[in-house]
């Protein structure tokens, strides 16, 4: 059976990813952050699911995930790993302290990285493939999402880099980019942001507490409405088992998709624009409230 390793495995898109990977025959080495969540997996997954803990942002255990897979694999070495951990960092730009700057960078990015680094002897000698989660968010950066577009577009180059570097050894590199799933990242976003967002400084108070609400309402939104998690599942399926994987798989419903494009090719003035309304139906105001115009950009 071919072997996989997925980073946060415990809920959302890792646990839909996890448990369709074993359905499909795949023995899944599932990382999650509390025994718990591991167990729960098990049962759902059955013996072709052996969770481990990983928290990807803990050398130590990047390192013991690195020797597991070593042991567990021998000469066969890896086929597969999914780097699905994540977490999402939501504010005004200006009232996210830089401590959880570095913790949106240091999971999304660095425990990329770091797992990657770790893994790709095994990865090498098993001839896998290497799927990153990456994000609509990754290809088009909304107003106070900041931190979190920051990770999805540092995966988008990350991709693009080890795609190629990866090719002698015959190591794809794919990246999911999904639209909204509904998994808990939202209300948890939403809910860590209520701890960490600083006071509007002076001056900003007409315009920052406005913004919080909307992306409050965005987040309970998106954690109601969106695809499944299966859906995503389904891609990551994809690109670990196809003949030819996909470099990009763009996972969204089909208006969403056209959106993303579309904003993503349009030229800076126009697209701040369509965005700026976006945010202003979101708030559910009219025009000369919430957030204000941006300064004309050109594309
Ligand atoms: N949901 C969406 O709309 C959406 C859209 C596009 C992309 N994505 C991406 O999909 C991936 C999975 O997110 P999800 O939506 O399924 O949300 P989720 O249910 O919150 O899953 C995120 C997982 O990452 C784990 N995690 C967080 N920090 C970690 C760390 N330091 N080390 C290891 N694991 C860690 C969490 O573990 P704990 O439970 O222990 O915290 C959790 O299992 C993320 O990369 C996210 O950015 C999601």
């Amino acid at each position: 059976m071919p072997l996989v390793l997925i980073t946060g495995a415990g809920s959302g898109i890792g646990r839909a990813s996890a448990l369709a990977l074993a359905r499909a025959g795949w023995t899944v080495l599932a990382g999650v952050r509390r025994p718990e969540d591991g167990e729960a997996l098990r049962e759902a997954g059955g013996p072709a699911v052996e969770p481990l803990l990983l928290d990807v942002t803990d050398e130590e255990q990047v390192r013991a995930a690195a020797e597991t897979v070593r042991r567990r694999a021998g000469e066969r070495g890896l086929q597969g790993l999914v780097n699905n951990a994540g977490i999402a960092a939501a504010g005004p730009v200006e009232l996210i302290p830089e401590a959880v700057w570095r913790q949106q960078l240091e999971v999304n990015v660095v425990g990329v990285v770091a797992v990657t680094r770790a893994l790709l002897p095994a990865l090498r000698q098993g001839r896998g493939r290497i799927v990153l989660m990456g994000s609509v968010s990754g290809l088009v950066s909304l107003p106070f999402m900041g931190p979190y577009s920051a990770s999805k577009f540092a995966l988008e180059a990350l991709a693009d880099a080890l795609r190629i570097e990866l090719a002698p050894w015959g190591i794809a590199v794919s990246l999911i980019e999904p639209g909204s799933v509904v998994t808990p990242i939202w209300t948890r976003s939403a809910e860590a942001a209520q701890g960490y967002l600083l006071p509007p400084p002076p001056g900003t108070e007409a315009v920052y507490p406005a913004a919080v609400a909307a992306m409050t309402r965005i987040a309970q939104r998106n954690a109601r409405q969106g695809l499944p998690p299966e859906a995503v599942a389904r891609a990551v399926v994809h690109a670990l088992t196809a003949p030819r994987p996909r470099a990009r798989y763009l996972v969204a419903a089909p208006e969403r998709a056209r959106e993303v494009r579309l904003l993503r090719w349009l030229p800076t003035g126009l697209r701040d624009r369509l965005v700026l309304a976006t945010v202003r139906r979101m708030l559910g105001r009219g025009a000369g409230q919430g957030p204000g115009a941006p300064g004309r950009a050109r594309g």
